[in-house]
């Protein structure tokens, strides 16, 4: 991973040895550990990359289609045992601790519940003391939420000497966030986190669980990454009614997926029609998004990455004026092909598809709204769990 105007274009780049929680930033959350609660026990370490976006936002939970990368920047969760049994968190320059690993609505929440995901599932795991590093933002719209649950769990198995298959980690995973954290999140981090492949886009159906990867067909077209600088909270309460609505728009029109409304989307109640239009489009966007990458058509995929920001605009209801004003500013840059928001939106971060020659041109524009220079990035696409932690994820059959 690189900042954004001196480095390599998406789909290119390799794995870093931070994604493999050899690296530095392992070392960093190690020594996080000892600064936040002293010397200790040996650190078992894991990293877990952030996700983006092309096309398909706000239709994974209700079985809509997604073409999204896993990108070269990380998260990497340091454990060890705890000497006195409490349990201990350190992350976001905030520590907290407790006797039991339960919620309490604070930063220890998601990694907590990782342990009491990976208990129900027959691994158990000792109290922890527990930190997080890296350079992948929180409440950016980068799936921070899921890549720290998944670098702790599998930090986790790693400690306890546990293995899952790739699927069993995805369930970990989503128990931990939504039954235990209680965050109503589709699955489309998981399942790229653990899955994507460098160099490909990762077609996926959220309603089936079939998932393909399409290689990146341009050397030359970059994709560039900018935090609004507007935090957004995925356990929000507009994130759990922007469900609700989708749900209820699928309920009315008696299916139980989006990809089967198509345009009976004009069917809805005035209250439901915006929404229910906005997870029957978005789907076949990201239907459509795969057909420009097969085709080689950076133009077609462009105007769809437009197309899908005008309806989180207007249909869906989650951009915000920071962001529709970071998208309008890269679209002036000649060489950008298309910008949108990217992830739940109400802030967050914009993805913008440019020619590599542009990318410089183009992060400074979105910089110039955002007034954050140093949070623009141009991101390379990254490999997923399955094939940096084959230590610990299997495949069918491999289980221990
Ligand atoms: C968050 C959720 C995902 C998905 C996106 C919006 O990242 O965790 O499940 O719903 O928002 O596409």
């Amino acid at each position: 991973m690189s900042p954004s105007g001196d480095t390599s274009p998406a789909g290119d780049a390799s794995p870093t040895s931070d994604v493999t929680g050899d690296g530095d930033a392992a070392r960093s959350a190690s020594r996080a550990l000892d600064r936040a609660f002293g010397p200790g026990a040996v650190a078992s370490t894991a990293a877990a990359p952030g996700r983006v976006t092309l096309v398909g936002e706000h239709v994974d939970y209700v079985g809509g289609h997604v073409a999204c990368i896993a990108v070269d920047l990380a998260l990497t969760v340091a454990v060890r045992p705890s000497a006195d049994r409490w349990w201990r968190v350190a992350g976001l320059g905030q520590r907290v601790e407790r006797r039991e690993p339960v919620m309490a609505g604070d930063i220890g929440d998601r990694l907590l519940a990782v342990a009491q995901a990976l208990h129900r599932s027959g691994v158990p795991v000792p109290p922890l003391e527990m930190s997080v590093a890296g350079d992948l933002p929180a409440s950016s719209g980068l799936a921070s939420s899921a890549a720290v649950i998944l670098a702790a769990a599998v930090a986790m198995l790693r400690l306890a000497c546990g293995r899952v298959t790739a699927e069993e980690l995805v369930t970990v995973a989503l128990t931990a966030e939504r039954d235990i954290a209680g965050i109503p999140c589709g699955d489309l981090d998981q399942q790229v986190i653990v899955h994507a492949r460098p160099g490909e886009v990762l077609a996926l159906d959220c309603a089936s669980g079939a998932r393909r990867g399409v290689p990146w067909p341009w050397p030359t077209v970059a994709l560039v990454v900018a935090a609004s600088g507007e935090k957004h909270d995925v356990g929000g309460e507009e994130y759990r009614r922007r469900r609700e609505a989708a749900e209820q728009a699928c309920a009315a029109l008696g299916v139980s997926t989006c990809p089967e409304i198509g345009d009976r989307w004009r069917e809805l109640e005035p209250e439901l029609l915006p929404r229910g239009r906005h997870i029957a489009t978005e789907t076949l966007r990201a239907d459509a998004a795969v057909r420009a990458l097969e085709a080689g058509d950076v133009a077609a995929l462009g105007r769809l990455m437009d197309e899908s920001h005008e309806s989180l605009r207007r249909d869906c209801e989650v951009s915000t004026d920071r962001l529709d004003a970071m998208v309008a500013a890269a679209r002036q840059i000649p060489g950008c092909h298309g910008a949108r928001l990217v992830g739940a939106g109400f802030g967050g971060s914009v993805v913008a598809l440019v020619d590599q020659g542009a990318a410089k041109g183009c992060a400074a524009a979105l910089a110039a709204v955002s007034g954050r220079n140093e949070a623009t990035w141009l991101v390379g696409s990254a490999p997923g769990l399955e094939a940096t932690a084959a230590d610990v994820v299997g495949r069918e059959g491999d289980r221990s």
